[in-house]
Parts: structure tokens; sequence; C-alpha cells
């Protein structure tokens, strides 16, 4: 690996999701710390502007657009972030989307959409990703949910698709742990982040499902994209040399209420 003016080992990151939210956030400090990062989604102009800014405090990373749902696209992506950084050490699929409905209320298409998005694409960068991930060995870190362990009603689609990251992660670890490579999750709880407006919520609802968080969360207050930011260095990081297959919750303790 190459070394950086600290002299600590310099490496690799590829993230997706980097034009917003967590993934932005975690491309930022990553590359604060000493990483070069390829930046991926698909939004080219919040891509260069985080490119930008890593570069005017002296970090270094490239804009790679990118839809994770097109194989094709994903392989050119890792292609170019070997060729151009030098190799790939931390894999961090952080794209995802969210959306509601009941079981009854979500088409299958849309189901579809929710899995190809948020599983299938997850599994398919770190297909891409593991023969380079071998050869350092690196590490991965993915993105859970408080619903990837916990029912809640109205958001169907999401939490299966979390649930399944989760045992990805599991059997990932397993598989690769032979190879030196470690792979883990963080769970987050609320964020505030885009994820939701995305996914529908007008800015009232979201207004209040913010200040609801203020109860669901026990700490008494939702995240900032910091808290997820900085577990997933952790995670990354050789301070975490000896865990894998763990889904680290971030959640303000939401994970461990129940109604009562
Ligand atoms: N915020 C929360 O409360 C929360 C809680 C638990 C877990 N999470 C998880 O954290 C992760 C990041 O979410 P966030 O909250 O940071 O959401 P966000 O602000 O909406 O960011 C989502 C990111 O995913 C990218 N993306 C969406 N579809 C894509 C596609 N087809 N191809 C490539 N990139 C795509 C978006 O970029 P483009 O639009 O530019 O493509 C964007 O960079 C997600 O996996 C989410 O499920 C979030």
């Amino acid at each position: 690996m190459a070394e950086t003016r600290s002299g600590a080992s310099s490496r690799v990151a590829f993230i997706t999701g980097a034009s917003s939210g967590i993934g932005r956030a975690t491309a930022a400090l990553l590359a604060k710390q000493g990483d070069r990062v390829a930046c991926v989604a698909r939004d080219r102009a919040r891509l260069e502007s985080l490119v930008s800014e890593i570069e005017g405090a002296s970090g270094r990373a490239i804009a790679i657009p990118c839809d994770v749902t097109v194989e094709a696209q994903v392989e050119q992506a890792v292609a170019r972030c070997v060729s151009e950084l030098g190799g790939l050490d931390v894999l961090i699929p952080a794209a995802g989307i969210i959306a509601s409905g009941s079981l009854e209320a979500t088409p299958m298409e849309a189901f579809d959409h929710m899995m190809r998005m948020n599983v299938r694409s997850v599994v398919h960068t770190a297909k891409c990703a593991v023969p380079h991930l071998k050869k350092r060995p690196g590490c991965i870190v993915a993105l859970s949910s408080t619903t990837g362990f916990r029912a809640f009603p109205g958001v169907f689609s999401y939490c299966v698709s979390k649930a399944a990251v989760e045992q990805a992660v599991r059997c990932l670890a397993l598989e690769l742990a032979p190879a030196g490579i470690r792979v883990n999750a963080i769970a987050p709880g609320v964020i505030v982040t885009e994820l939701h407006r995305r996914g529908g919520m007008d800015e009232a609802a979201y207004a209040a499902f913010l200040e609801r968080g203020k109860a669901t969360h026990p700490l008494g207050h939702v995240g900032q994209v910091a808290d997820a930011s900085e577990a997933i260095a952790y995670l990354a990081s050789e301070k975490a040399g000896w865990i894998t297959g763990a889904v680290l919750p971030v959640d303000g303790g939401r994970g461990i209420t129940c109604l009562r």
C-alpha cells in the first residue's frame, strides 16, 4: 500500500451512494483520514462537488457516475477504481432506497425494485470487488438498518431487504474469513438524510417523523450522518481487526425498545 505524508498506509475505498447522506459523509471522512476514495452514484454533479471538496482539503478522490442496478456499469466502476486509484481495499455499498407500503400495498414490481436496489446491487458490487479485496486483503462495511432486525409496519419491502443484507454480511464473513477479508454492517436508526423524502415523505411528514424520533430513540434524538460515518470508519479500520460478521446498531437505542 502507498504511504501518506503522515506515514499511515493509504487505502482505496469504493463507496456507493456517495452523492448524498451517509455515503457522502463516509467518503469525506475516509478521505480526511488519508484514504483514496472512489465516489460512486448516479448524480455526476454531486459527485464532482464532493471530489472538489475532498481535493480542496488535499485528499484524493474520483467521481464515478454509475447506476448500481446496472451490472455493466458496476463492473466498469470497479475497474476504473482499480486502474485510477491503484486497487480496492474497502468496499462500502451504501447506495439504498426506502419505500412505504404493507405487503398488500406493495406491487410485486416495486418489491422487485427494492430487492434489486438494496440487496442484489450490494451482492453484485461485492462480487465485483472481492477479487481485488483478496489481494490486500481488504474489508466490506454494508448498510443495514434497525428495520433489518426489528419488524415495523408499513415498510415491508425495505425491512425484508435489510434483513437480507444482514444475512449476506454473515454468510460473506464466513466465506471470506479464510482470505482475511472482514465483512460487517452498521444498522442505523433514523439518520437525517434525503432517504425518507426520496422515498415519498413530504416535508411536513418528514418533520413530524423527526419529531417523533425524539420518543422512538431512547437517547432522545435522531442521528446525524457523522454518527453513521464514524461507525463505518471504525469497522473499516484495523482497530476492528478481529470483528467480522457483526451488525453494529448505531441507533440511539432504537433497536432495543419494545412497546409496553
Ligand atoms: N437515513 C436513515 O435513516 C437510514 C437508516 C438506516 C439505514 N440507512 C441506509 O443507509 C444507506 C444510505 O442512505 P442515506 O440515508 O444516506 O440516503 P440518501 O441520502 O437518500 O442517499 C442514498 C444514496 O444512494 C444513491 N443511489 C440511489 N439509487 C442508486 C442507484 N440506482 N445507483 C447508484 N446509486 C444510487 C443515491 O445517489 P444518486 O441518486 O446520485 O444515484 C444517494 O447517494 C441506505 O442503504 C439506507 O437504507 C439509512
